[in-house]
């Protein structure tokens, strides 16, 4: 029976990030994986093809709406599926080769197989027994079914099926306003489908600052995706051509349906525990499936911790990274710890929706007095340049303190500049802080700068 300090489960952002923390730490760690690469739904079916496909996208849409702009004359680009799917591999395969060299260098056992915990202390891969001080569940999610839209993967698609279908459809229906939905909406505008997305709410990007949200979806609906908001999706039928969903608009209780070649399910993701055992060992577990941990992602057996989508919070990548860390440190015996407020959340269509801290509507909610500071990309020289005018940064700073509650960019690069905002509610700043610092010009984060700007005498360029 092999022994180790830590076996993870789970070879996505949460445990390889975990585990190599924890080998850096000092521990003797291995990590279950079943799949035949490390990276888990982020590498292999998530955060990484899908920016693939929506960078190969943007790069069409600037070849056929703005190149002749610029004076760059050249023939009609057509799309090589194939080539796209091919070049999607390969930055997949390069990221998960990375892991492996990683779990190398830092000396990690890759447990290959699936896992179970037969009892406190121990983990089951095929037919080997495994013994740890510490065991961290890491397994993640899957996407949530839905009822009466049968998944088959290749017309009635998860994201899953979304990133490798057969063709690039003529027209598609998306049920749901998330992130998935939006991006490979986006996705396959851009590659000439007719995308409607079905959403049961009245907005889209479900928890987003309501204003931004408007102005987000206005920008997508410019770019050709159609949006039917608060409709309930009933179901989805498989027809002679494609698919068709059935739904509910909730003002009236009226029944529509709509036909397309393909079929997107993208309304949310449960966890994904399945198989490890825990309901035999007594493991106590939230009622929307998650593992009940504790504030140091200590389950209710000793030993055992769980983190990232299989816990409470937000589903993404950084956040399960995030714990991976504090979890490993935890069992170091140092201290680990995760800021939940200042957790950034970023769409990466085009332009980015990027969103960190309180929406106006909850501090709304909490009664709290706060002040708005925007900032138009209109404004932003180097936005124009690059015809990205569009969106805006809206900064949201306590009313008597000045400290920055919120920040929500629709914008280039928003991924990128909302760092510059979560290090500064990381170190409690005011929005005259960001105002003071010099940022470089012409960049982006100079509308950054100029919302601070806003949230006091006003902006510069605006
Ligand atoms: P989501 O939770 O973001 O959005 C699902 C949407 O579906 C909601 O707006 C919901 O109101 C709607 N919906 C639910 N049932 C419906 C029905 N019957 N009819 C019509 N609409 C319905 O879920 P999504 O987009 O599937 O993403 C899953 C998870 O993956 C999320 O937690 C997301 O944060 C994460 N993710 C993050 C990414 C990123 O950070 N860029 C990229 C992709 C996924």
């Amino acid at each position: 029976m092999a022994q180790f300090d830590l076996i993870v489960i789970g070879a996505g952002p949460g445990g390889y990030v975990c585990a190599i923390r924890a080998a850096q730490l000092g521990l003797k760690v291995a990590v279950v994986e079943g799949r035949e690469t490390l990276g888990g739904t982020c590498l292999n079916v998530g955060c990484i093809p899908s920016k693939a496909l929506l960078h190969a996208t943007h790069s069409l849409h600037e070849a056929e709406h703005n190149f002749a702009k610029m004076g760059l004359n050249v023939a009609a680009p057509t799309v090589d599926w194939a080539k796209m799917q091919a070049y999607k591999a390969d930055v997949v395969g390069g990221n998960t080769k990375g892991i492996e060299f990683l779990f190398k260098k830092n000396k990690i056992t890759w447990l290959k197989g699936w896992a179970s915990i037969p009892a406190q202390g121990q983990v089951k891969v095929g037919d080997d027994l495994h013994e740890a001080k510490a065991i961290v569940i890491a397994t993640g999610s899957e996407a949530a079914s839905l009822p009466g839209v049968p998944v088959d993967e290749k017309v009635i698609v998860t994201s899953t099926g979304a990133l490798s279908l057969d063709n690039p459809p003529k027209s598609m229906v998306v049920i749901g306003a998330g992130v998935i939905g939006l991006e490979m909406g986006s996705v396959y505008a851009r590659l000439g489908a007719e995308v409607t997305v079905v959403e049961y709410l009245d907005a889209i990007t479900p928890g987003m600052d309501g204003e931004i949200a408007k102005s987000f979806q206005k920008l997508l609906t410019r770019q050709g995706l159609k949006f039917v908001l608060g409709a309930a999706v009933q179901g989805a039928e498989l027809t002679a051509s494609g698919a068709k969903v059935s739904y509910k608009l909730r003002k009236d209780d009226s029944e529509h349906a709509i036909e397309a070649d393909v079929v997107l399910v993208a309304t949310g993701r449960r966890p994904y525990t399945a198989g490890l055992g825990l309901e035999a060992l007594g493991v106590e577990m939230l009622p929307r499936g998650q593992v009940k941990t504790d504030d140091h992602y200590r389950t209710s057996l000793p030993g055992l911790y769980a983190i990232g989508d299989a816990i409470t919070g937000p589903m993404l990548a950084h956040k399960a990274e995030d714990e991976g860390i504090a979890v490993a440190e935890i069992i170091a015996g140092k201290v680990g710890h995760v800021n939940y407020d200042a957790i950034p959340g970023v769409v990466y269509t085009t332009p980015e929706l990027a969103s960190v801290g309180k929406t106006e509507e909850q501090l709304k909610e909490e009664g709290r007095a706060y002040k708005v500071g925007k900032f138009s990309f209109m404004g932003n020289a180097r936005a124009k340049a690059v015809f990205q005018g569009d969106g805006m940064v809206k900064m949201i700073v306590d009313a008597a303190t000045d400290r920055v509650l919120g920040c929500h960019i629709i914008g280039p690069a928003a991924g990128d500049m909302i760092h510059e905002i979560c290090v500064a509610m990381e170190f409690g700043a005011s929005a005259e802080d960001v105002a003071r610092t010099c940022h470089a010009h012409p960049t982006y984060s100079e509308a950054v700068r100029e919302a601070a700007l806003a949230c006091g005498d006003g902006a510069i360029h605006s």
